[in-house]
């Protein structure tokens, strides 16, 4: 792109952004596709500007998670992260996410830069070692994440949570604080060990951090958030993992290996190299500690507490340049509410493709968008309505009311001249194009999506005004009709390029449909004269609630068949970015792992307290042909005697487990979050003890 096409002459910048990593063990979906959508428009607006502007983005590979998903597919970490880099990469392109590159974490440009950052923090005197006590699967011989043991909640005796918080009560703790844990990889209890860690000194840079966090790099609502951290204290992170792990071995160490979060930032870093090998870009242009370049990183808001602190804590200790900007976006609900399976609003990227069109998604997002942080909701009535009254009603209807005219009776060229009312409307619309431009500069896209339907309105205005299907069937108006319909179009072509980066798709169409050879955004102060147009094809149809609908019904039926492969989060995201809760590994099982579960009609024939524990009864469950003692953890909701003579279901073949207070052969199944809310199941009459529950 030559420097003529910048706008008030400035000179091209050197833009480097990216979007965070998209973890490689779960599928994209449409909360994903903020971050994803409101990148991209961003850098398809750089690069309409005449910019020099890279986006990159990575698989990020790495971690237990993966590990363990990769086992239990029965594939290697490397196949499984293959095949979703590939599915990641068509759902992005589904979407029209135009990345320049598309790396992985898991690749050697980034073992390199990693190994580096690593390797001058530590001959700075920044990695410290400690020795800490973790805990650790048996079954499995592994040290097991605070993510992947669960237990009793110490404060609220909530059962089935979390190693870093309870889900029930909100309290957050350490997984050695947890009652009767469990290791969620194997069920063995875990067993405390002590293991040496390295951690990277954060408290080194707290001056710089203070200094960083409020020179303008970051919203305001998180350089206040910030605040609260320092007054806290930064703590030494904690950078090292034992084998057996997915990731990058650490240099000079046996058997320890980076933790995921330490190289995923750097991820970005080489994913841009991998770029430069192909584009001829310098990587030390851009990262270098006096580079020139602007670099800008896109996240979510539970992943700031890396990106704000740990990340230019790293490149400064490293030798490189920080970040000109780290900008964080809200959460996205659907109807008001959490992204949920049962509803079928979890939608996966790819059941929204097979339904219905990208550009319908990326303008509503658009319209929803600003440079805060708050979460976005998508109503999915809104969402019909305002592509059907905006983008169908408003835009795409001024180039389907004028073309016509302009094929059949001008042959498809647009007038030579106009009158002076005709070029103040068509000024009145590129006079607009600074102003949209700093609402897009500023990431206030909604606004901007306001402003450029009330320009459109006003486009709609002069169609109304000078009526050309009236000028048509009048003698002699000929010129009149031409003007008309050439404005029109003209105006068309405004518009267009002001939303060209939200519908890349659609500008791409139009571009066929008006000849251009692309969208500079400084090409709108040029009309079109005595220009040829092609003819004029459907740019979008108008949605319907129905498709809607179908969308929803198949993102249910989808999360049916395939459990949810929610990704798993590390400790760090809940513990330290407040109140985002995740979806619990789930794993699908076949019938035939069903059917190992022998679960039989038990009647309880005693009940009684366990003295020494404070919610546990001592059952026992006569099962026809035998009677078995049972612990459970219900006492919390039940007295003893009202369980006396209830029939209940329980498992008869788990193997029988030694406790405390004695042996406990098999376990009764009851439901709810715990405390007080939690319900034995019971049969309907007619069950007899022994029977068995299929
Ligand atoms: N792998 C890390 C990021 C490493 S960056 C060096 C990660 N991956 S993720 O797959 O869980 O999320 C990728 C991005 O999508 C994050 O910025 C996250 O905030 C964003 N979102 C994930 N779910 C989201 C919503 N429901 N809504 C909006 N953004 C969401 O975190
Ligand atoms: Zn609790």
């Amino acid at each position: 792109m030559s420097e003529n096409q910048l706008s008030h002459a400035q000179t091209p910048r050197k833009i480097l952004i990216t979007s965070a990593l998209p973890y490689a063990n779960g599928p994209i979906h449409l909360g994903h596709l903020v971050e994803y959508i409101q990148t991209d428009i961003w850098a398809r607006f750089q690069k309409m500007r005449g910019h020099h502007c890279t986006y990159v983005c990575a698989d990020d590979a790495h971690g237990t998670p993966i590990m363990l998903r990769a086992q239990a597919e029965g594939i290697t970490p490397e196949q499984l992260i293959e095949k979703s880099s590939q599915e990641h990469q068509a759902d992005f392109a589904g979407f029209n996410i135009g990345f320049d590159h598309y790396h992985s974490t898991n690749s050697p440009e980034n073992e390199e830069l990693a190994g580096y950052i690593y390797t001058q923090l530590k001959d700075k005197g920044h990695i410290s070692r400690k020795t800490i006590t973790q805990f650790y699967d048996p079954e499995k011989s592994m040290f097991l994440p605070d993510r992947f043991i669960k237990g009793t909640c110490p404060k609220c005796k909530a059962e089935d949570q979390y190693g870093d918080n309870c889900e029930v009560c909100g309290a957050t703790y350490s997984p050695t604080e947890l009652l009767n844990p469990k290791s969620a990889v194997s069920g063995a209890t875990p067993i405390e060990k002590e293991t040496d860690h390295l951690f990277f000194e954060l408290s080194h840079f707290e001056d710089m951090l203070k200094e960083w966090t409020h020179k303008g790099h970051l919203q305001t609502q998180i350089s206040n958030k910030l605040d609260e951290w320092f007054e806290s204290g930064l703590r030494g992170w904690d950078i090292s993992r034992d084998a057996p792990y997915f990731g990058f071995q650490i240099p000079g160490e046996t058997d320890k290996y980076f933790y995921v979060w330490l190289d995923a930032p750097v991820g970005y870093m080489a994913s841009f190299k991998a770029y430069c090998a192909k584009s001829g870009l310098n990587f030390d242009d851009y990262w270098a500690k006096d580079s020139d370049a602007e670099v800008y990183h896109f996240i979510g808001k539970d992943i700031i507490y890396f990106h704000a602190l740990f990340w230019p804590a790293m490149l400064s200790g490293a030798g490189f340049r920080t970040p000109d900007a780290i900008y964080a976006h809200g959460f996205l609900t659907v109807d008001g509410q959490k992204m949920s399976k049962s509803r079928g609003t979890f939608i996966m990227a790819r059941t929204y493709l097979d339904h219905l069109n990208p550009e319908y998604l990326r303008y509503y997002f658009a319209a929803k968008l600003n440079s805060r942080i708050d979460d976005i909701d998508l109503n999915l009535e809104d969402f019909v309505q305002r592509v059907n009254s905006d983008l169908v009603g408003k835009v795409v209807n001024i180039a389907s009311r004028c073309a016509g005219f302009v094929m059949k009776k001008f042959d498809g060229q647009l007038a030579s001249e106009w009158s002076a009312s005709a070029q103040a409307v068509y000024q009145g619309l590129a006079n607009e194009a600074e102003m949209i431009a700093e609402l897009y500069e500023k990431r206030e896209y909604g606004q901007a999506m306001r402003e450029i339907m009330a320009l459109a309105d006003r486009a709609n205005e002069y169609i109304a005004e000078t009526a050309p299907w009236v000028l048509a069937k009048e003698e002699g108006k000929e010129k009149e009709l031409h003007e008309s319909v050439s404005v029109g179009i003209n105006l068309f072509r405004v518009l267009i390029t002001y939303l060209a980066p939200v519908i890349p798709a659609t500008a791409e169409k139009a571009r066929d449909f008006l000849k251009l050879d692309g969208w500079n955004w400084s090409d709108v102060q040029q009309p079109l004269m005595g220009h040829t147009i092609n003819p004029f094809n459907a740019l979008l149809t108008r949605l319907e609630m129905d498709q809607v609908n179908k969308m929803l019904d198949a993102s249910k039926q989808t999360l049916q068949a395939t459990a949810p492969k929610a990704a798993e989060k590390p400790a760090e995201k809940t513990q330290q970015a407040g109140s985002v809760s995740y979806d619990p590994l789930m794993e699908e099982i076949e019938i035939s792992d069903f059917g190992k579960i022998d679960l039989r009609i038990a009647k309880i024939v005693n009940a009684e307290a366990v003295p020494e524990a404070d919610k546990l009864l001592k059952l026992t469950l006569d099962i026809g042909f035998e009677q078995r003692q049972v612990f459970a953890g219900i006492k919390s909701a039940y007295e003893p005697e009202q369980l006396i003579g209830k029939l209940t279901v329980m498992v008869a073949n788990l193997k029988p487990r030694k406790m405390r207070f004695g042996m406990s052969e098999g376990m009764v199944l009851a439901a709810g979050p715990g405390g007080k809310d939690l319900y034995v199941l019971s049969p309907d009459e007619g069950a007899q003890p022994g029977m068995r529950v299929k």
